[in-house]
């Protein structure tokens, strides 16, 4: 799991101001950040993702991810901080570079591609969009409701969402799985062999559940490839940066705004940031709501991504994570950000 990430360094506050006049996007401009007078100015952008990182790089709550052997081994210490605007522009402080497992943080860019080809309605009828207010590997979740219904982003239903894929044979149902995750970053997106050889021979519990939803007819392809298909997607490797992008891909009403590529239909984008908002962090989606009033999708990785729907997207990546499977370094600055700059979309701006 060990990579050559590279470490930026907040800038500090002295340098705020000569430095954040200019946003450096992907392809290595810097542009004045003038276009959308709604949006907070460049300084105040770099400025609160530099606070975000100051502030919360010492915290050590929580701990990395153990029930999957090798996310025990990430250095604990990493932290990036990342937004990217509906336009492209990005802002970065801390280990942005790093690969990481995507984990759960896949999961609403799966939703998404299952939607392009079937309708949210789909999700709705076979999946379900109901928070469960359960763990994300809950078992009991599936038997207390009347229709096994769940929502595509604990593992239930995304294990149902990938099998809901359409492809005639496993490698073409992982294929479009990885190849939808890389358009939506903009960048290829590898599988980290290390992690899935890790994830898999320990998915007891997630083969449990696979089983459980064939039993209810709630699983649409056969249980063992559907738990290949959906362990390999929790094991694509993403940086910090990228799963920022993936998140402005939605707040751009669901174009790329790198390559400038539809990914969801427009119509598709609040449904999927309904479901980011009531679920995204599992039992903990409530108090979240309540804090950072934001879509938002978690992964024991230690990502996140939030968005700001119509102006960016924030993501931030630490492995420590608190009870519920949370980043808990993440979380804080994501939620920071959101408070510093009245991002909740229940601010009515
Ligand atoms: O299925 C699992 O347990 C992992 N592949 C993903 C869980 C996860 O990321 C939960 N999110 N916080």
């Amino acid at each position: 799991m060990v990579n050559d990430g590279k470490r930026l360094h907040s800038l500090g506050a002295m340098f705020v101001g000569v430095f954040a006049m200019v946003a450096i996007n992907l392809t290595g401009c810097a542009t004045a950040d003038a276009r959308d007078t709604s949006m907070p100015s460049v300084v105040e952008l770099q400025r609160v993702v530099d606070e975000a990182h100051a502030k919360f790089k010492d915290l050590k709550d929580g701990k990395n991810a153990d029930y999957i052997p090798i996310l025990a081994t990430v250095p604990s210490e990493l932290f990036g901080v990342v937004i990217v605007t509906k336009d492209g522009r990005i802002y970065e402080a801390g280990d942005t570079d790093y690969m990481f497992a995507i984990e759960s943080t896949s999961k609403p860019f799966n939703a998404a591609l299952v939607m392009k080809e079937q309708g949210a309605q789909a999700i709705k009828d076979k999946i379900g969009v109901e928070p469960t207010g359960l763990p994300f590997n809950s078992k009991l979740a599936l038997e207390i409701y009347d229709a096994r219904s769940v929502n595509p982003l604990v593992n239930a239903g995304a294990i149902a969402q990938v099998s809901m894929v359409q492809a005639d044979n496993e490698d073409e149902r992982w294929q479009k799985v990885q190849q939808n995750l890389s358009a939506f970053a903009g960048e290829d997106l590898p599988l980290m062999d290390e992690v899935y050889q890790s994830e898999y021979k320990t998915s007891w519990s997630n083969r449990a559940i696979a089983n459980l939803l064939y039993n209810y007819e709630r699983l649409y392809a056969e249980p063992e490839e559907s738990m290949r298909v959906y362990t390999k997607m929790c094991s694509v490797g993403v940086t910090t940066k990228q799963l920022g992008v993936m998140g402005a891909t939605l707040a751009n009403g669901g174009v790329n705004p790198l390559t400038g590529k539809r990914l969801l239909p427009e119509e598709d984008v609040p449904e999927l940031l309904a479901i980011m908002l009531t679920a995204g962090f599992y039992d903990e989606s409530g108090e979240w709501s309540f804090s950072a009033g934001l879509p938002a999708k978690t992964g024991v990785g230690g990502g996140i991504v939030a968005v700001v729907p119509g102006e960016m997207a924030i993501a931030a990546f630490s492995p420590r994570l608190n009870e519920a499977g949370n980043s808990v370094r993440a979380l804080n600055a994501i939620n920071y950000i959101s408070d510093e700059l009245n991002l909740s979309i229940f601010d009515g701006r």
